[in-house]
């Protein structure tokens, strides 16, 4: 989705920009731009369709350089993706603007703004603030107070970053509803969507709150809450370790980010205490709140939306607690019957995605007994808006399709089964049996990644396919849906995922030469029920590719391919499953040649609704 990349300096800055654009790049995005002002107060705008290394070659062909600039990665909403839509937007030649987020009343502002003569010259919705701004300079020579005017118009989410050449070395930015971050340099100062952008140059960061405007220079920082008056808001240094986005040996970030689930689920669980589940895992009020906990609410999007529905399951069944799951999309939309006593339970690697930030808002506090997120990133929008937190462990994840986000949620998710259930009449005996699992977790992991090759030979029957059916049953389902999910995320194969005992009440009319049919049967009731569905399946010319535990006794024959998968406790099932799974698209995604790591249209963070 889109990035924002934005620096005051005594330095050129255009290199820094662009090294930003491509820290973003991961987070998928389909044309870049780049303004500068130079030394003169002359400002310089190069706009391109496609990869950012498409603007280097403009940028090299043509170099703008200057010390002020501001720079754009865009994933369209408003407009087709083409440089005329691409950011930063321009007004009268002297203000260049770059937003993330959608513009809402747009349309009217574009009205009035034409009314008055301003000529659009892009179908985007980000056109108007920018015109707008250069309307609110007139008689204003404060671009800051101008940019406060503005904002008070705009209905919707942005977060914006604009430079005027009559206000040079300076840049002014505001967010609502998107995020915006200050990288705190020394004799130079940064505005980014995403810290991570900003590393190359600094380690010290400043979050933005919802409403905050901000004026950097290289040597000052002023922010502005949504009242206009100036604030402090704290500095967090970010230490180097953190985070490492590079690829190393492997082809793709997704390979990588796959191999490094051993590590990240480690990490995951010892980070939060590693010998027990304590309460404090989730922060410092967690005992209080979970001691009212009757009921969880779960809100999610996409792949973190299946980590919940697994958890549905722990939830009910080890901890005896009701448990909803809803996409966050449709959550927020919908008039809602709440249990007393329910905790809202909200999870996002990015702890950006703009939904499911909305619904945790939305939700208010008043109908539950506290938040949790579940998240990766800390000091995310979703972290610091939520009363708990339980931070995974994953590292940065670059590839869009999410695969440890996905695992290392499982353990946080697995985690808080176990503090509620304690509370619940969980047996001492049950939950050292779960912490067990979790400590062996990575190993049995390890051993899933060890057949990654006999995958690899499965996948090679996807390629020619255009369609394929996920099965599973009870928690097994959702791993079929998030299974279901990579395939389609990366490969373009359309992919569905039913709970097996549906497929004789209407999938199984799809099946036939075209349809692979994949199982994921780690050994219970759902083998026998399949071995019945197997004539349907291969009297239609279908073939079965079926995960199945290695002691089930089940083995290939004719039309049914079996994969043998480690025996390990029923905890651990999702988990590793899912990790064949994840390597089943992935090699099929590679054969198929497509863009792995960033598939067409998808953006790896939804920051707009
Ligand atoms: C996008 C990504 C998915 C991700 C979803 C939710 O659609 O492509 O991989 O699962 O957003 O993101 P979140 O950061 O909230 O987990």
């Amino acid at each position: 989705m889109c990035g924002i990349v934005a620096a005051a300096a005594r330095r050129e800055v255009s290199e820094i920009l662009l090294e930003g654009l491509r820290r973003l790049e991961y987070r998928g995005y389909d044309s870049a731009g780049l303004a500068v002002l130079d030394d003169d107060a002359r400002l310089l705008v190069h706009k391109r369709l496609g990869k950012v290394a498409e603007l280097e070659k403009a940028q090299h062909a043509q170099p703008y350089y200057g010390p002020t600039g501001i720079a754009h990665t865009r994933w369209a909403t408003h407009g087709e993706p083409s440089a005329a839509n691409a950011h930063p937007h321009t007004s009268g030649d002297r203000i260049a603007l770059v937003h993330n987020g959608i513009i809402e009343n747009h349309s009217v502002l574009r009205q009035q703004l034409e009314a008055e003569g301003y000529v659009f010259t892009s179908a985007t919705d980000t056109e108007v603030i920018v015109h707008l701004l250069h309307r609110a300079m007139n008689g204003c020579d404060d671009i800051l107070k101008a940019m406060a005017t503005v904002v008070d118009q705009l209905e919707g989410a942005y977060a914006l970053a604009a430079i005027d050449r009559e206000n040079p070395g300076q840049i002014v930015g505001a967010r609502q509803g998107s995020p915006l971050v200050i990288g705190v340099g020394i004799g130079e100062n940064f505005m980014a969507s995403d810290q991570m952008a900003l590393r190359q140059v600094t380690d010290r960061f400043i979050y933005l709150e919802e409403g905050d405007m901000v004026r950097i220079t290289p040597a000052s920082i002023a922010v502005f809450d949504a009242q206009g008056d100036a604030v402090e808001r704290e500095t967090t240094r970010i230490a180097e370790a953190e985070e490492t986005v590079e690829l190393g040996d492997y082809d793709h970030y997704m390979l990588k980010e796959i191999y490094e689930q051993p590590r990240a689920l480690a990490a995951t669980f010892s980070a939060a205490g590693g010998h027990e589940v304590a309460d404090s895992a989730f922060g410092e009020c967690a005992a209080e709140i979970f001691d009212r906990v009757k009921a969880v609410q779960i809100v999610a999007c996409g792949t973190s939306f299946h980590a919940g529905m697994v958890a549905r399951y722990w939830l009910e069944e080890l901890a005896g607690i009701p448990c909803e799951v809803e996409v966050a999309s449709e959550f927020r939309y919908r008039k809602r019957v709440q249990i007393p006593g329910t905790l809202l339970l909200t999870i996002s690697q990015s702890g950006e995605t703009a939904d499911t930030l909305a619904a945790l808002r939305d939700a208010g506090t008043d109908d539950f007994v506290g938040s949790l997120v579940i998240a990766n990133v800390d000091n995310s929008s979703l972290v610091r808006e939520s009363d708990l937190v339980f931070l995974t462990r994953a590292g940065a994840e670059i590839g869009v399709a999410s695969t440890k986000a996905f695992t290392t949620q499982l353990v946080g998710l697995l985690m808080l089964t176990i503090a509620l259930g304690r509370r619940n009449g969980l047996p001492q005996g049950r939950e050292q049996e779960l912490v067990n699992a979790l400590h062996a977790l990575p190993d049995y992991v390890q051993q899933t990644l060890a057949l990654d090759t006999a995958i690899k030979a499965l996948s090679e029957a996807f390629i020619p396919k255009h369609h394929a059916l996920f099965l599973g049953r009870g928690i097994h389902y959702p791993v079929a849906m998030e299974g279901s999910l990579k395939l389609k995320e990366i490969s373009y194969i359309h992919a569905e995922a039913y709970p097996a005992g549906e497929l004789k009440h209407g999938p199984l009319a799809l099946v036939d030469d075209d349809m692979p049919v994949v199982a994921v049967a780690p050994g219970d009731e759902l083998l026998e029920k399949l071995k019945s569905n197997l004539e349907e399946v291969r009297s239609r010319g279908g073939e079965l590719f079926v995960f199945a535990d290695r002691q089930a006794g089940f083995t290939s024959e004719p039309r049914v391919r079996v994969l043998a998968m480690p025996h390990c406790p029923e905890v651990a099932k999702p988990i590793i499953y899912t990790v064949a799974l994840q390597l089943l698209s992935y090699h099929v995604a590679v054969q198929k040649g497509t863009d792995v790591d960033k598939p067409r249209n998808l953006a790896k963070s939804v920051t707009v609704e």
